[in-house]
């Protein structure tokens, strides 16, 4: 195949070199092509742009492949756990015995917060959403910890406390918005049991223990959603730590671009779908009629990378039925959302669009089956997806080309106006 790319451009002919990844995917190198040509390329949604080269991710959409760090996602999954998982993303390989021990004992030393910033959580009102909660929260972290406001990608303290923190953060504004008193994390507990100590830990039942079922489905949920390469939110993070801007500020920008619905916020929108359709009557045909007259849109279906299967939805809908089974939960919604599958997977419409569940089609049922209320499920993918931020965002900064990220456009509005003075007009 041939290794460059030719333009023809005003009767000049430029050759472009063609750059080859791991699985031999192509793309054309234009870094010299407004020196040579004076052209841009135009991209809206950046359908075919690819931002960066990465070794963390890889997804191959047609075929519904997603590894990290070349390890499928099927066996991280069945195996590994969220913390080694995030081990894997942020330093490219898989801990020995001792890395994950020391790192496992960072996230311990960095579990609590600052006891001011515990306070911040009585100045948001009760009805606040978590995200914005969040994102704040994360936000402020920079306040309390000046050193890392200088970015250093080889200090591992950084690394943790955020990783840790925004954990600890999410637990206690879920407890302070049900209007109970924080639960302070345990050393004794692993990052995901912790977090459940965190979130459902009560004065009134202080030996709660959480159950090693909902810790294995919580590690499964945080690993399937630790990475997805350059998704909004982690290229809002590359974009926004291409400025040297702080780590916590580019990931409190992350964890706002995850918030919209069409991303992270799909997860909410879907159970607050399958609750319309259980309301009206619960129709799945009905609805779908309308998905189609393009009245309504089918969350938790549909993908810009996917599109044959996410595998993560696969993974995620076995262990839907297995965790329902094990908590004896019949939950109608999820029986609303199998049946929507089904007729999306045998409707012309769907197979045209090659529109299949995606991660945040059967994450809900499993959030819900745990305990945790609609408005925190957002929250729980941002966790998920820390890792991920982490690891671009070390990349990227390590990176010897890196440049600040800034887009060009085309201008189409007025030219060549005179300034009319306010009285005049
Ligand atoms: N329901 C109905 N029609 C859809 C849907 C859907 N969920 N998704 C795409 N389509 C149609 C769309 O109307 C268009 O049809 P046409 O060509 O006739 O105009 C066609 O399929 C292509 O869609 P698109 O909007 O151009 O595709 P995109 O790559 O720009 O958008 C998406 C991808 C995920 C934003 C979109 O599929 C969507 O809105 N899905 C629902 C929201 C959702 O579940 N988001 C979570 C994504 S996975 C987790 C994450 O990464 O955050």
């Amino acid at each position: 195949m041939t290794d460059k790319a030719t333009l023809g451009y005003d009767r000049e002919t430029y050759e472009m070199p063609i750059v080859e990844g791991s699985y031999g995917e192509r793309a054309v190198d234009i870094r010299s092509l407004r020196k040579d040509t004076g052209l841009i390329t135009l991209d809206s949604g950046f359908m075919n742009t690819g931002a960066t080269k990465s070794a963390i991710t890889y997804i191959n959409g047609e075929e519904g492949i997603l590894l990290y760090r070349g390890y499928p996602i099927e066996q991280l999954a069945e195996a590994s756990t969220f913390v080694e998982t995030s081990y894997l993303l942020i330093y490219g390989e898989l801990p020995t015995p001792a890395q994950i021990k020391e790192f496992s004992t960072l996230l311990t030393y960095h579990s609590m917060l600052h006891e001011d910033m515990r306070h911040f959580f009585d100045g948001f009102p009760s009805s606040a959403h978590p995200m914005a909660v969040l994102s704040s929260m994360v936000s402020a972290l920079a306040a309390y910890y000046p050193d890392s406001i200088e970015p250093d990608t080889h200090n591992e303290h950084h690394i943790a406390r955020v990783l840790s923190k925004v954990r600890t953060v999410a637990a206690f504004s879920f407890q302070k918005r049900q209007g109970r008193p924080v639960a302070y994390p345990r050393n004794e507990l692993k990052y995901c049991a912790n977090f459940l100590h965190m979130m459902f830990s009560h004065p009134a039942e202080p030996t709660y223990n959480p159950d090693p079922e909902l810790v294995k489905a919580l590690n499964v949920l945080l690993i399937l959603h630790a990475d997805h390469e350059q998704n909004c939110s982690t290229s809002t993070v590359r974009l926004v730590g291409s400025s040297r801007a702080n780590l916590y500020a580019a990931i409190s920008a992350g964890i706002s671009a995850l918030w919209g619905p069409l991303h992270g916020g799909a997860n909410q929108a879907v159970i607050d779908m399958l609750q319309e359709i259980r309301d009206e009557g619960g129709d799945p045909k009905a609805f779908m009629e309308q998905v189609k007259n393009r009245e309504r849109r089918l969350m938790g279906f549909g993908h810009r990378v996917y599109k044959n299967f996410d595998p993560r939805a696969t993974i995620l809908k076995k262990y839907a039925d297995h965790l329902l089974q094990y908590l004896h939960i019949e939950d109608e919604l999820f029986d609303i959302a199998r049946e929507l599958e089904q007729v999306a997977l045998s409707d012309d419409y769907f197979i045209e669009r090659k529109l299949y569940p995606n991660v945040d089609f059967y994450s809900g049922v499993l959030y819900r089956a745990m305990g945790i209320p609609t408005d925190m499920f957002t929250v729980l993918f941002t966790l998920g997806r820390i890792p991920g931020w982490i690891a671009h965002w070390k990349e990227m900064m390590e990176a010897p080309d890196l440049k600040i990220g800034r887009p060009r456009q085309i201008y189409e509005g007025p030219t060549s106006r005179d300034y009319v003075p306010i009285d005049q007009r």
